[in-house]
């Protein structure tokens, strides 16, 4: 047999333990699926709290000396989960806090983050170069997001041989912006510093590195791959995305189907499955129970689960939920983020009790509940680059109602969109950036949920879609064999 191609897979969160959004459900599912793929995967993230909680007996591989400028020495342990060896990036000072992986408790960014992800950064540079202190060398480095975006820059100024680099982009609104000073203090040449480097207006874009220095880019759907080419979603970085299209694919992420799950959730009230739709009505009567909801069965319960950003477009749902309750509906929020977003949703529901529920907070089994109990779920994102709710409620049939937008266009069909549509179709689309818009497909939704035939045949083509890892697993394989031929001499 082949040799396994070796993959050194760097993240700054990984579920279960450490999540924050999509990027943490990404990093616990693809590597496993990677692996029973037949690649070798080691998986570098920090030691924080919760996986020292998770793993306290976890084995020392290395002690690193510093790195060089104010980045500090560290030491790499390793920890087996299943199948999954996780590579663990022990320096306590940096790590080993409570709350966000990136905030502090007053809300803002930890100081220290340029020299925190820097040093994430650093260490996967070097396990993916000769001067790595393990044996253990990988065929790629594969990036995810600012927070490891500056390794790519570490490996270009590192002689010798050396793994291939992919960066994937979770969300070009996020850039690891930090005054030029931490160049020195990252111990990076003063000559990466300009446009055609990490340079970005003046300051130090550890996402620009991965974009100018890796090898490939991926993101993580194919029409977002094409919108961070535009001037509109390409946050400033678009130009430098053009330059580099031929090496720009997009791989539309999968869902963890072992813990995203109908049929066997333990985290919901009665499990279901496409052939026993009718036991879904339990799982609703349990989040109206739960939300302080009223008991109205012939009214349809619209869903949400989200970042309260900008992004997500939610304050298109501030704006209309008046309305939409008048259609009439329920609307069942589980969400944080902004907090004008999360007063104006707060106030709302205020206005509304019984009608209209807000919880503001991360809770991971009420986002289970929300996706089982809800009849349609709400995501009128502005940008996307996939998108993982939409697929949990294909999977859970809660038809979404979204934007075409990044992975929302590529997963979400509308009835509407032409004959071949209405065979396929699994939701609501709407295009036009507005609330009036979003009100339209949301009344859509809510006079089709009323056809009890029509409302089936959209939930159970939602469900009967493929949204494992399998596909994403074996595109990424086809890459990362394509990155180590070019290596090869
Ligand atoms: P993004 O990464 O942009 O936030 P995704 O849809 O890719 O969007 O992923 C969001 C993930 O975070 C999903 O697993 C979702 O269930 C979860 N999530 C978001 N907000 C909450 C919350 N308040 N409570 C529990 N889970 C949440
Ligand atoms: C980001 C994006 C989201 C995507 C997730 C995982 O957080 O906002 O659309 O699904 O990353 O790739």
């Amino acid at each position: 047999m082949a040799d396994p191609l070796r993959i050194l897979f760097a993240t700054p969160e990984i579920a279960p333990w450490v999540k924050t959004g999509g990027l943490g459900d990404v990093a616990g599912a693809l590597p496993p699926a990677l692996i029973a793929a037949g690649a070798q995967v080691h998986v570098l993230v920090p030691y924080y709290p919760a996986l020292r909680t998770a793993f306290p007996d976890a084995r020392l591989l290395a002690a690193i000396d510093a790195p060089g400028g104010l980045l500090p020495a560290c030491r790499l342990l390793e920890a087996q989960s299943g199948e999954l060896t996780l590579w663990l990036l022990d320096m306590p000072a940096m790590f080993h806090r409570g709350g966000s992986p990136y905030l502090a408790p007053d809300g803002g960014d930890w100081s220290d983050n340029a020299l925190r992800f820097g040093l994430l950064s650093r260490i996967a540079a070097l396990l993916a170069s000769d001067a790595s202190p393990l044996d253990w060398r990988p065929d790629v480095l594969h990036l995810q997001d600012w927070q490891t975006a500056l390794a790519p820059a570490y490996l270009h100024f590192t002689p010798g041989p050396k793994a291939a680099s992919v960066i994937t982009v979770h969300n070009m609104a996020f850039q690891g912006l930090f005054p030029a000073a931490v160049l020195a203090d990252l111990a990076l040449p003063p000559e990466c510093f300009q446009p055609e480097g990490l340079e970005f207006w003046g300051q130090v874009s550890f996402l620009k590195a991965g974009l100018h220095y890796a090898d490939t880019i991926t993101t993580v759907s194919p029409t977002y791959a094409r919108e961070i080419q535009t001037p509109a979603l390409g946050f400033g970085m678009d130009g430098l995305l053009r330059r580099r299209a031929s090496q720009i694919s997009g791989i539309l992420n999968g869902i963890d189907y072992a813990a995203w799950n109908p049929a066997n959730d333990p985290l919901i009230a009665c499990p279901f499955d496409a052939d026993h739709l009718d036991a879904k009505a339990a799982n609703t009567a349990a989040v109206r129970a739960r939300l302080g909801l009223a008991d109205e069965p012939h009214v349809p319960l619209l869903g949400v689960v989200s970042r309260l950003t900008h992004q997500k477009g939610l304050d298109w749902l501030a704006e209309t939920a008046g309305r939409i309750l008048d259609l009439p509906a329920q609307i069942a929020v589980l969400g944080s983020g902004d907090a004008a977003l999360e007063k104006a949703l707060e106030d709302t529901a205020a206005t509304h009790p019984g009608r209209m529920a807000v919880t503001i907070g991360f809770d991971e089994a009420m986002a289970h509940q929300i996706e089982a109990g809800a009849d349609a779920f709400l995501m009128p994102s502005r940008f996307e680059p996939c998108g993982l709710n939409q697929m949990y409620s294909l999977r859970y049939g809660t038809p979404p109602v979204v934007r075409a937008t990044g992975g929302l266009a590529d997963t979400v069909v509308d009835p509407g969109n032409g004959a071949r549509s209405k065979a396929s179709a699994n939701g609501f689309v709407f295009e036009d950036e507005s609330a009036e818009a979003f009100f339209e497909a949301t009344a859509r939704a809510v006079a089709t949920w009323h056809n009890r035939n029509r409302w089936r045949r959209l939930q159970r083509n939602g469900m009967a879609r493929d949204f494992s890892w399998r596909h994403a697993a074996q595109e990424y394989l086809t890459l990362y064999r394509r990155l180590k031929a070019a290596r090869v001499p």
